[in-house]
C-alpha cells in the first residue's frame, strides 16, 4: 500500500474538518485520535476518501512516507506535550512536527528548542477561520524554519484560504519558533477589539436610537457593501435576523448578556504589558467581556446608581446612524494600527522577523477578521515595509482624518447618554495619545520624583535629575 503523505493526530471538529480539506485537495491522510472509538468512527463516516486509520500512534507513524509530517490538532496546553512525548520516540531525524493548536507563542517556543534538540523539527501553526474555514479554506499563519515551511508551503498553499482580489493563498512564512502562534494571537485580539466595537454600536442603536431588530439587520447588511465589508459586519446582520425556534422572538434577544473567553485575548494583552505595546481597544475588549460576566452584580447596581435620563434623541437619527458606521470604521483603523504595532514591537522582543505585510496578506482571507480593509493594510505595508504605524500611511491618515468629527460627535453622544464604549474611546483616546507631541506624563515623572526619587530627565539638556519639589 502507499503510504499517507501527513499524519493527523486529534480529530475533534477542526482536526476532521483539516484532514477533510487536505483529503479533497488531493492529499492521502492518516488519521489517530486518543479514543479510538472517534477515529473509527470518522473513517466509516467518510468511506471513499482517501483516509489511513490508526489505532496507536505506531501504526500511524509507520503508515507516513518520509520524512514524516505529523499535524497535531489537540487540546492547546498540556496535551501537546503529553501527545510529543509519545511521538518523538517513534520518529527519525528530519521528521516534522505540527502544532496546528491554539497554544500560547511560548510554549511554542518552549516546544520548537525540546523537538528540535531530539533532531526533528517542528512547526506552531496558526489556524484560523472556524470549523468551516478548517474545512474550505483557512487562514495558516506557520511558525517554524524556514526550511520546514518549504516542506509543508504546498498542502498549507492548497488547503488555505484564497484572497478575493487576486487569488493568492492565505499562508505565508511567518517566522522562527512561536511566530505562527504569536501572530494568531494578535490576530484573534483583533478579532476581539473588533467584535466590543460591533456590540458597542449595537449598543448605541438598540439602546440609544431604539432601532429594532430588522432595523439593525438592514443596517447591518447595508454597511457590509460598503468599506466596512468584513465577516464579522456580515454575520453580525445574520444573527439580527435569526429567529428562536421556541419563543419566536428575535434569537439575540433571548441569549444572556455575559460573554465568555477562552483567553488568547488575555493572553495578547498580558503580553503587550510585558513588552510595552500599547493596545487599548483590546486591553478594553478583554476588560469587556469581563464586565458582561458580572451579570449578577449589574443586575443588582442597576437597582442603586443612577445615569442620565433616557430621553428620546432630538437630532436626526439617520444622521447619528451615519456617524455610528463612521466611528465604527475610524476605530477599526486604530485597533489594527494598535495590533500591527504590537507585532513589530513584539518581533523586536523575541527576534520573530515579522514582515507586517505578508501578515495582512494572510488575513485577507479565510479567517475571522477577514475584511476589505485588510487589503488597505496590505498595500500601507507592501508600499512602506518601514512603517511605524499604520496610522501614518497617507490613505490610512486620510481616511481616519474625514471621519474624526463623527468619531468624536458618537463618543461625545455615547457619555452623555451614559451607554458604555469602552472599545470606541479607547481607541480615539489611542488616535488623541499617538498625535500627541506632548503629553501629561511630564505630572507623572514629578509625582514619581517627589515621593519615591524616581528621577526624571529635562527637556532642555541630557542626563537623569532629582529635584526636591517641597
Ligand atoms: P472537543 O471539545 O471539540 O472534543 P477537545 O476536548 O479540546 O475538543 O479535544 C480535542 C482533541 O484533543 C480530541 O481529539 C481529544 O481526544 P479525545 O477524542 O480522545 O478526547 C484530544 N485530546 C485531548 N487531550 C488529549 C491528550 N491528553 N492526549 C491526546 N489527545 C488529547
Amino acid at each position: 500500500m502507499s503510504k499517507a503523505d501527513i499524519g493527523l493526530i486529534g480529530l475533534a471538529v477542526m482536526g476532521q474538518n483539516l484532514v477533510l480539506n487536505m483529503e479533497r485537495n488531493g492529499y492521502t491522510v492518516a488519521v489517530f485520535n486518543r479514543t479510538t472509538a472517534r477515529t473509527l468512527q470518522f473513517v466509516h463516516r467518510n468511506p471513499d476518501k482517501r483516509l489511513v486509520q490508526a489505532k496507536t500512534l505506531e501504526e500511524l507513524v509507520s503508515s507516513l512516507q518520509r520524512p514524516r509530517i505529523v499535524m497535531i490538532m489537540v487540546q492547546a496546553g498540556p496535551a501537546v506535550d503529553k501527545v510529543l512525548d509519545q511521538l518523538i520516540p517513534l520518529l527519525e531525524p528530519g521528521d516534522l512536527i505540527l502544532d496546528n493548536g491554539n497554544s500560547h507563542f511560548q510554549d511554542t517556543d518552549r516546544r520548537s528548542d525540546y523537538v528540535r534538540s531530539r533532531e526533528l523539527e517542528f512547526m506552531g501553526i496558526g489556524v484560523s477561520g472556524g470549523e468551516e474555514g478548517a474545512l474550505w479554506g483557512p487562514s495558516i499563519m506557520p511558525g517554524g524554519s524556514r526550511e520546514s515551511y518549504r516542506q509543508v508551503a504546498e498542502i498549507f498553499g492548497a488547503i488555505s484560504a484564497k484572497a478575493p482580489s487576486d487569488g493568492i493563498p492565505c499562508v505565508d512564512y511567518m517566522g522562527p519558533r512561536g511566530a505562527g502562534h504569536y501572530v494568531k494571537m494578535v490576530h484573534n485580539a483583533i478579532e476581539y477589539g473588533d467584535m466590543q466595537l460591533i456590540a458597542e454600536c449595537y449598543d448605541l442603536m438598540h439602546r440609544g436610537l431604539g432601532m429594532s431588530n430588522t432595523d439593525l439587520a438592514d443596517t447591518f447588511t447595508l454597511w457590509n457593501e460598503g468599506e466596512l465589508d468584513s465577516f464579522l459586519i456580515e454575520i453580525t446582520a445574520q444573527i439580527f435576523r435569526a429567529t428562536d425556534a421556541e419563543t419566536s422572538n428575535s434569537l439575540v434577544d433571548v441569549v444572556l448578556d455575559t460573554a465568555a473567553q477562552k483567553g488568547t485575548g488575555k493572553w495578547a494583552s498580558q503580553d503587550a504589558f510585558d513588552i510595552g505595546a500599547p493596545i487599548p481597544t483590546i486591553n478594553a475588549a478583554v476588560v469587556g467581556r469581563i464586565q458582561s460576566s458580572q451579570k449578577k452584580e449589574r443586575v443588582q447596581a442597576a437597582q442603586h446608581l443612577p445615569g442620565p435620563k433616557a430621553n428620546r434623541y432630538d437630532g436626526d437619527p439617520d444622521s447619528l446612524k451615519e456617524a455610528i458606521r463612521q466611528a465604527l470604521y475610524a476605530s477599526k483603523i486604530s485597533a489594527y494600527a494598535q495590533g500591527m504595532s504590537m507585532l513589530g514591537l513584539a518581533s523586536r522582543e523575541y527576534e520573530y522577523e515579522l514582515d507586517l505585510g505578508r501578515i495582512a496578506s494572510v488575513w485577507r482571507a479565510g479567517c475571522i477578521i477577514r475584511a476589505g480593509f485588510l487589503e488597505d493594510i496590505t498595500r500601507a505595508y507592501t508600499q512602506n515595509p518601514n512603517l511605524t504605524n499604520l496610522l501614518l500611511d497617507p490613505n490610512i491618515r486620510d481616511a481616519v482624518a474625514v471621519r474624526l468629527p463623527a468619531w468624536r460627535q458618537v463618543v461625545a453622544t455615547a457619555v452623555q447618554w451614559g451607554i458604555p464604549v469602552p472599545g470606541l474611546s479607547a481607541s480615539l483616546a489611542y488616535y488623541d495619545a499617538y498625535r500627541s507631541e506632548r503629553l501629561p506624563a511630564n505630572l507623572i515623572q514629578a509625582q514619581r520624583d517627589l515621593f519615591g526619587a524616581h528621577t526624571y530627565q529635562r527637556v532642555d539638556r541630557e542626563g537623569t535629575f532629582h529635584s526636591n519639589w517641597t
